[in-house]
């Protein structure tokens, strides 16, 4: 049976102890087998959450938000696959925040799916409609209109199936899609519920840890 994804995007948000406080609510909690329940904190978190998972045997992943599109080497400020691999099994690539604000091309974007890929790392590719191209290496897809991130307007789950169709019709080496923007505990199972959509991909409301626990449960 295909995995549920449920994924935590903080985006550039907590402190240590802010992340320590979020990842103890989660001290009691298992999650069925087919639930993938991922948090992708930002890099300076990744070591601690680490630790702090496995000293608790907690059943949620990790992932990064992005890798360098360099390997190891004179590159200040950037952080490259292998250092996120020893902490996480998953990293989100070409987030529409990254392409939009970081200007990553298509190009960069690929170099980092090769790196990412290379080091072991599973990867969440980001798309904002189904024209966005998808590297050959890429199984795991999160549909996420710009329009719909952050904004508290998700796009209708009618047109997430269309999209999701259009996406793995271009792209037959996608095995999951997810959708992504303005999701929360009210609206995830209208988008879980469909057969195209493997899961979720969650900003604002995966802060909470709360908020996210309910949506982990709606999913
Ligand atoms: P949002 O963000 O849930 O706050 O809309 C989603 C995302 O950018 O991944």
């Amino acid at each position: 049976m295909d995995k549920t994804y449920i994924i935590a995007n903080w985006k550039s948000n907590k402190t240590q102890k802010e992340s320590q406080d979020w990842l103890s609510a989660y001290k009691e909690l298992s999650f069925p087998d087919d639930k993938e329940v991922i948090v992708c904190p930002p890099f300076t978190l990744l070591a601690t959450s680490a630790w702090f998972l496995n000293s608790n045997s907690l059943s949620l992943k990790l992932g990064a938000q992005n890798v360098s599109a360099f390997l190891a080497g004179s590159y200040t400020g950037e952080i490259y696959a292998e250092q996120v691999k020893e902490y996480a099994a998953y990293t989100i690539i070409g987030h529409s925040e990254r392409r939009n604000l970081f200007h990553e091309s298509n190009e960069e974007i690929e170099q980092k799916v090769t790196n990412a890929k290379a080091a072991g790392l599973e990867v969440i590719f980001c798309v904002q409609d189904q024209n966005t191209p998808i590297p050959q290496a890429v199984t795991i897809v999160a549909y996420e209109p710009v329009s719909a991130i952050g904004s508290g307007n998700p796009d209708t789950p009618e047109n997430a199936v269309i999209v999701a169709k259009a996406i793995k019709e271009k792209n037959p080496q996608v095995r999951s899609i997810l959708y992504g923007g303005s999701v929360t505990a009210e609206n995830v199972n209208s988008f879980t519920s469909q057969k195209e959509i493997s899961g979720v991909l969650v900003g604002k409301a995966s802060l909470d840890p709360q908020s996210f626990q309910g949506i982990i449960q709606n999913a």
